[in-house]
């Protein structure tokens, strides 16, 4: 298939108006259209199309038991698709347009290889005006997973989701970077009106308690058991990792570097905060070191890790050593993410 490649600037969706027509047409004719929202490129096809759903799956290399987030034009949207409650329009008025992910009971519209044969469908209304115009012109919600082949990172830029998705998709929507870089805050409405959090990001269980009971599924921060009940399908699979094995260090930069300076791996990497950079540099010579932010700032640590991830990838390390981050606020998006890139080897370095 040939993938045309369309580049639109998201500070001026006037002009990015002819564009996007044409990627709708594509969307309403059962194709592929790739993306960018305010969390990570979209892999985007027709939610209530099931051979389209079908397409996006093939696309991905996805299991077919991993159901895709549909994404709306407005909140109220979510009507048509689910049955929304009292506790949703809260959730809505507060975090929406924005990185909130919502699951609740599907309505029949909703084929069932968008939601892998779940009861349950997961809603999200984009912020990203290039995201929120594309849904608004196809005039249908768009299933869209991560733009990138199943296990390997979320894109965050074009070229990434070009890497994965060329030859696969109709159309690639360059909209430049991805403003927060990881995926959205997925919540579940139970049946009491509580919230489960089944994968963090930018909305934080702390601003989500604020307005209702959030217990946090055990997924987020443990790797299952063999046998358990899993929440979210997609937290079942091997995600985000580089082909080198990815350690976390939860130490110290004194005991951190004692630890790496015993490694006896020829290419090693060192993620770090730039706050510690030159301490390590320091002493630890023959490691490359990559930063990730400073310790504090949250935010340019989520922008910048899956672009780092597969940066590192290319590079070809025996090994890639990571700091531990700290399960609060937007730290527990990183957490999340980062145990899943290191297969869960967390090492006490101290
Ligand atoms: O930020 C995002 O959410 C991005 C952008 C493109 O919007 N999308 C995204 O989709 O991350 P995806 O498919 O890569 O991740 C969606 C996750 C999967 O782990 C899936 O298992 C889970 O949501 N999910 C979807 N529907 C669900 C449902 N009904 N019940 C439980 N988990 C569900
Ligand atoms: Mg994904």
């Amino acid at each position: 298939m040939k993938t045309e490649i369309v580049k639109v600037d998201p500070t001026d969706i006037v002009s990015a108006e002819v564009s996007l027509r044409r990627a709708a047409e594509i969307i309403k004719n059962g194709g592929l259209v790739v993306f960018p929202t305010e969390t990570v490129y979209g892999l985007g096809g027709n939610a209530i199309d099931s051979s389209a759903a079908a397409k996006i799956y093939s696309a991905k290399g996805r299991p077919a038991d991993n159901p895709l987030i549909i994404h709306i034009a407005t909140p109220a949207d979510a009507e048509k698709y689910t049955y929304t409650c009292e506790l949703y329009y809260k959730l809505a008025e507060r975090f929406m347009p924005g990185p909130l992910t919502v699951i609740m009971k599907s309505r029949d519209i909703v084929p069932c290889q968008t939601r892998a044969g779940l009861s349950t469908v997961a809603v999200r209304c984009p912020e990203n005006p290039i995201a929120n115009r594309l849904i608004a012109l196809s005039g249908v919600p768009i299933a869209a997973p991560s733009a990138n082949l199943s296990g390997s990172p979320s894109p965050t830029k074009a070229e990434h989701a070009a890497d994965d998705m060329l030859g696969r998709v109709d159309m690639i929507i360059d909209g430049g970077e991805c403003e927060f870089g990881l995926e959205s805050t997925i919540v579940k409405i139970e049946d009491d009106m509580t919230l489960t959090l089944l994968r963090p990001g930018k909305i934080t269980p702390e601003e989500l308690s604020e307005l209702c009971e959030l217990r946090i599924a055990d997924a987020v921060t443990h790797s299952l058991k063999s046998g358990e009940a899993v929440l979210s399908p997609g937290m079942k699979y091997r995600h985000y990792a580089p082909k080198a094995p990815v350690l976390l260090l939860d130490g110290d930069v004194l005991s951190n570097i004692l630890y790496i300076q015993s490694d006896t791996e020829k290419r090693v990497a060192l993620i770090s905060y730039s706050d510690d950079k030159t301490a390590y540099e320091k002493s630890l010579h023959s490691v490359d070191i990559y930063t990730l932010g400073a310790r504090t700032d949250e935010v340019s640590q989520a922008h910048t890790l899956f672009a780092l991830l597969r940066d590192l990838d290319k590079r070809n390390y025996d090994k890639i050593y990571a700091p531990l981050p700290e399960k609060r606020g937007i730290g527990l998006a990183l957490y999340n993410r980062m145990i899943r890139a290191a297969a869960h080897r967390i090492i006490k370095t101290k």
